[in-house]
């Protein structure tokens, strides 16, 4: 299969960077290349936020603060550099042509933000419909699409399988500003309905073990 991978920013970088994290997401890639094709998209998370909010209270513009949200998550992005080890590319993917180039190489393409405007789960379904993934698979902080936010109402529901239409209805009217934190950019949600790209969204745990969630052994949210 050829698949996406989306890796949140705060999971890489929740306190501090989580080497552990990396290390053991990249070995894990590493072997399951032999039989699947990995494309790595990385977010911003904490530290991209934290720069947004400072430089927001300066008076800067949204699409300023979007190009240092790109920015940031290249820079967690950068992190997998290393622990991928011979299957890692030589540069961050700025574009999803060079994306693809990297992969026909033979190499693991890493990227952070593309444009302005959106977020790295838009990256990520953009990337997936570029490539003609069979899979995106979205790692974050929350470990599911919910009927409501989780994290303001107590009695919010997670919900195991849901159609693109189902997800889009859940995230109208979600706010398009530069680091806003929603379970999915609604543009994203759009862009998998429309090449109907099969989404896996599940929490941090299950990041351990790749290789179940793509056999379908999961406690998050598919979408199809
Ligand atoms: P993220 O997609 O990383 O948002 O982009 P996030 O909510 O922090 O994601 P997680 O928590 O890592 O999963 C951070 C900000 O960077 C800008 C946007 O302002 C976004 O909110 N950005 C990112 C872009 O403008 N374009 C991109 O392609 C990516």
């Amino acid at each position: 299969m050829r698949i996406v991978l989306k890796i949140g920013g705060s999971l890489v970088f929740p306190e501090k960077i989580d080497v552990e994290l990396v290390k053991n997401v990249s070995k894990q890639i590493i072997s399951l290349s032999k039989n699947h094709e990995f494309l790595i998209v990385v977010g911003g998370g904490k530290i991209a936020r934290e720069y947004i909010g400072a430089l927001k209270s300066i008076g800067k513009d949204d699409t300023f603060l979007d190009y240092i949200g790109m920015e940031v998550a290249k820079l967690n992005a950068s992190l997998f550099m290393g622990a991928l080890g011979e299957n890692a590319p030589v540069e961050i993917s700025n574009d999803f042509k060079h994306a693809l180039t990297t992969l026909n190489l033979g190499k693991i393409p890493l990227l952070g933000g593309t444009h302005p405007g959106h977020t790295t789960d838009a990256v990520s379904s953009m990337l997936s419909e570029f490539v003609g993934a069979d899979l995106f698979l979205r790692f974050t902080n929350v470990d599911g699409v919910y009927d409501k936010d989780p994290r303001k109402y107590q009695d919010a529901k997670k919900l195991s399988k849901i159609t693109h239409e189902k997800l889009l209805e859940i995230v109208e009217g979600t706010k398009a500003e530069a680091g806003v934190n929603t379970v999915i950019d609604p543009l994203a949600a759009k862009i998998l309905k429309r090449s109907n790209i099969k989404t896996i969204v599940c929490g941090k745990e299950e990041l351990s073990n790749i290789k179940s969630v793509i056999e379908g052994k999961h406690k998050g949210t598919e979408i199809f």
